[in-house]
């Protein structure tokens, strides 16, 4: 038997609970490991604490190790659009009429496997390049896209959930599929990919506007057949997109009725965006076990609004979040910018020129959970995402027993001159304490980028570097 044990030797930060249970005490829901040993066999994590306790109990394991970095669990990305990878940053459109000039025109090609599997390689090079080793991802109506997108998963080793979508109304007629059409080949593809490997199926009514009531029972009855799969959709994404639902569904009271009414708000449920939900719909999301997906990159770039994450944290109803790039709403692949973008709509409270503040944001206790320090930023792009989308038995930390996926950051590599702009916030020596640790990773999210991304780990491997410039 070869021996397939291998250990990590560097400075580690993580999380083992919610930092949003700890105001003004973050640091407490985190765990920083100066000098730490990761411990990993068959990819999973064995064993993970301080070098000095961790290195006699494992003398005859090999080392790499990693030096002046930042080792993060992988980055978790709950909300992606793998055949939209070509037309990121498109100009000019909000939703509705960014899907109809330039997104279905562009994911009609997916139905071609040598279209789809080309990009299947440039998408998942570009999400390791920004240090995100999971994803829940959007394919398309054609199933081709969504082997093409598991098979390429499969290669890399990495854990994904992504399913076909299913959309009967609002696209092109060659784009759509039919309920039928939709239910045969779900079962299809849940019976080939759904948990083999690190696969995970996602049952993916695109949004009520493109989706029947016919498409949204077969997706119910999908769901009651494969209880152990996941459901992925958007929701109250664009005031437009609402009016338009609410006209599409008028016994329902409101968007996430929709949802109800079908039956499936709940555990495993992720909706992205959840821009204009109401207090009361935020409410029923956290009663349910149901997870919101906060795109700040797509919500900006497509000029949605601005999501109320102290909404979504209310302690008496904390809803489950995670963060997505939205990729291509969202104009990057990288999980520091969605950081970045997140940070910057917890600093708007939309104070009017007279003073009076929009309803929606005139709280002062959900402003403050609005504020996205480094704690609150980097537990969403881990432990958090992997808890929203019920995958935190397996990720989100280093925790034995879970999957060893991993990101090291460089905090100096970001933007001309960051070496000297972060020495500034946390002094030349790297991080002695978690808090300084915590203030280069500040630095990170807000002036850095994929070039602070320099390794990243898929199952104890390594599966990406940065060259060397
Ligand atoms: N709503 C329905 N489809 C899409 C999509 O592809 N992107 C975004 N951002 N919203 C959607
Ligand atoms: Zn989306």
């Amino acid at each position: 038997m070869p021996d397939l044990t291998t250990a990590i030797r560097g400075a580690f930060f993580d999380f083992l609970d919610d930092p949003w249970k700890y105001p003004g005490r973050e640091h407490e829901a985190a765990r920083f490991v100066g000098d730490g040993l990761l411990v990993v066999a068959d990819g999973v994590i064995k064993a993970f604490g301080p070098y000095a306790e961790m290195a006699p109990r494992f003398p005859t394991v090999p080392v790499t190790h990693i030096q002046n970095r930042l080792i993060l669990p992988g980055f978790i990305d709950g909300h992606i659009h793998f055949p939209q990878t070509r037309v990121l940053g498109a100009f000019g459109n909000q939703l509705l009429d960014w899907l109809q000039n330039w997104i279905f025109p562009e994911e009609i090609k997916y139905a071609d496997r040598d279209y789809a599997r080309a990009a299947a390689g440039n998408f998942f090079d570009a999400l390791l390049a920004g240090g995100t080793t999971t994803c829940q991802a959007f394919t398309t109506s054609s199933p081709v896209s969504t082997e093409e997108f598991f098979e390429e998963a499969g290669r890399r080793g990495m854990r994904t959930i992504a399913g076909l979508t299913g959309i009967d109304r609002f696209a092109p007629p060659e784009f759509l599929n039919t309920p039928e059409q939709f239910y045969t080949e779900t079962k299809r593809l849940i019976a080939t990919y759904h948990r083999k490997g690190r696969h995970l199926y996602a049952i993916t009514p695109r949004f009520a506007v493109g989706c029947t009531d016919e498409m949204m029972d077969t997706c119910a009855r999908l769901k009651r057949e494969h209880p152990d799969c996941w459901i992925n959709t958007h929701i109250s994404e664009n005031p437009t997109e609402v009016r338009q639902a609410r006209q599409e569904f008028p016994d329902c009271r409101d968007y996430t009725a929709v949802h109800e009414k079908h039956g499936l708000l709940g555990p495993k449920f992720t909706a992205g965006h959840g821009v204009w939900l109401s207090n009361d719909e935020f409410r029923r999301f956290a009663r349910a076990g149901a997870g919101v997906c906060f795109c700040p990159l797509s919500n900006l770039f497509l000029g949605s609004g601005l999501f109320r994450l102290g909404r979504a944290t209310d302690p008496d109803a904390r809803v489950r979040v995670s963060l997505g790039c939205d990729m291509g709403g969202g104009n990057a692949f990288s999980m520091i910018r969605v950081l970045e973008e997140a940070y910057k709509v917890g600093m708007c409270n939309n104070t009017m020129l007279d003073g009076s503040v929009d309803p929606r944001w005139q709280d002062t206790a959900e402003a403050e959970r609005n504020k996205l320090g480094p704690y609150r930023a980097f537990y969403l792009a881990t432990l958090g995402g992997a808890h929203a989308l019920y995958l935190d038995d397996v990720l989100g930390n280093f925790q034995p027993g879970k999957e060893a996926d991993f990101v090291a950051l460089d905090w100096n590599a970001g933007q001309h001159a960051m070496a000297w702009h972060q020495s500034l916030i946390a002094g030349d020596g790297g991080p002695g304490t978690i808090d300084q640790a915590a203030m280069l990773l500040f630095g990170v999210m807000a002036c850095g980028d994929d070039r602070n991304v320099d390794e990243t780990w898929v199952a104890g491997k390594r599966a990406y570097k940065k060259k060397a410039v």
